[in-house]
Formats: C-alpha cells, structure tokens, sequence
C-alpha cells in the first residue's frame, strides 16, 4: 500500500458518507499533505495528510506531538495527524477563524472552502494592522481554549480581502505541553516578524504575548 492507495480508501469513505460528491482540482501539494478542491455540502477543501514517507526519526524530531512508538508507520501516523487537525477545528471553529471540519476518514478531513483566500505570503495586504491585531486576536481566543498553533506563519494564515483565518493545524499543542512556552514564543516570534519585515509594523513579542495569554 502506498498513499495513493490510502488517499483512495479515504475518499471512497468519505464519498459513501455523503460528505464529498466530487473531486475538483488540485490547491496544493507539499511535504505533508495534498489539498484538493470538491463538492460535498457546498464546496469543500479535502486535506490528504501524508506524514511518514521520511524517516520516522525525522518526523518525530520536526513534530513532537508524535507519539513516541518504536513504531509508528506512516498509515497511522498519516491518521493521527488528520486527527489532530480535525480536533483542533472542531473544538476552535465556533470560537477561532478556522475552516468547520465536516467529515474525517482515514487520513482525510473534509472542511469548507475559503472561497478567494490566499496565504498572506502571496498577498500584498491594504490593512496589514487589522490582519495582525484579528491574528493575534484568534491566536489568543485559540490558546484560552487550550490549543497552541506550532506552526503559524505567513503560509497558514489566509485572507480574502474581508477575513482572516488561520489554517493547517494538526502539531497543535496544549498549554500544559512541557514545549508549550517555547512554541508559543515562536509562533509570536514568526508573526511579529513577519509582519514586521512586510509592513513595518513595530510590534513587540512580549507585548503581544501577554495579550494572547490574556
Ligand atoms: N479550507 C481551505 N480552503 C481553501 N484552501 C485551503 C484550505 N485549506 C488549505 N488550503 C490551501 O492548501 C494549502 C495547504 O494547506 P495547509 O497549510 O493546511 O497544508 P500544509 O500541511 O501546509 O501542506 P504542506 O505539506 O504544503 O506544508 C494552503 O496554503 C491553501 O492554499
Ligand atoms: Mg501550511
């Protein structure tokens, strides 16, 4: 079995669920997952989570929320980050700017589309200290609910010239992780700078960590 294989069996579940109907195009594909465009209840965005096909070493070092088997082969751990993620949104979208997770199978979560949205990475923004001040405030709501991003950057925060979110989830960690300070730092850390070296914006971390925190 290889991914194509488990990324099939995922979609057949989720396509006899009722979840998704169709398959549109190809959004993106990186190291750790495929997302593709489809229709279910409205459109949908299908994120294929792909974890394992580098050692297991290396995945454990880059994403500590693994657990920490002997072995972990990359069916389950493919699983157990689409679990991840699919927890993280159901427990944040009410609250956070995040897709609503409808459906997971397998390695597969189904969430609604961001209609028009793009990474800030590829955005030249209008507003830039609205979308800083609407992060930090969705970073912080997230983190008083107990969940950690690990991986915020100007690639998983989408906007549509209206909205912020914040995407791509599934390393998030709890405040009581023994890591959980130093992740948060560096979320912070990534998006003052950011946004810093972009637009000018003179935000100081410590400030906007204990904002987050509350
Ligand atoms: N709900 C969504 N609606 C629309 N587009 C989405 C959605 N979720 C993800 N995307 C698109 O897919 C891209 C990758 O998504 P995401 O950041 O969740 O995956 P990833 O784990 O970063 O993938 P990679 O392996 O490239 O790191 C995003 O940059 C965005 O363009
Ligand atoms: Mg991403």
């Amino acid at each position: 079995m290889v991914f194509t294989g488990f990324d099939a069996l995922a979609l057949h579940g989720a396509v006899r669920k009722g979840s998704v109907t169709s398959l549109g195009c190809l959004l993106g594909v990186g190291k750790e997952a495929a997302v593709y465009e489809a229709m279910g209840m409205g459109v949908v965005a299908l994120k294929f989570h792909r974890i394992g096909q580098q050692s297991f070493q290396t995945v454990r070092r880059s994403r500590s929320y693994m657990p920490q088997y002997k072995h972990f082969p990359w069916i389950f751990a493919s699983s157990y980050s689409a679990r991840q993620e699919y927890d993280a949104l159901t427990a944040l979208h009410a609250e956070v700017s995040v897709p609503v997770p409808v459906d997971i199978n397998r390695n597969l979560i189904v969430m609604t589309f961001i209609h028009g949205g793009v990474p800030i990475a590829q955005a030249t923004l209008e507003n830039p200290d609205d979308v800083f001040a609407e992060v930090v405030e969705n970073i912080s709501k997230a983190y008083l609910l107990g969940y950690i991003h690990g991986d915020l950057s100007e690639f998983n925060i989408m906007v549509d010239g209206k909205n912020v979110w914040v995407i791509d989830w599934p390393q998030w960690v709890e405040p009581s992780h023994p890591a959980a300070e130093e992740i948060l730092q560096r979320d912070i850390t990534n998006l003052c700078t950011y946004f810093s070296r972009k637009y000018r914006i003179d935000a100081q971390v410590e400030e906007i960590h204990a904002q987050v925190v509350g």
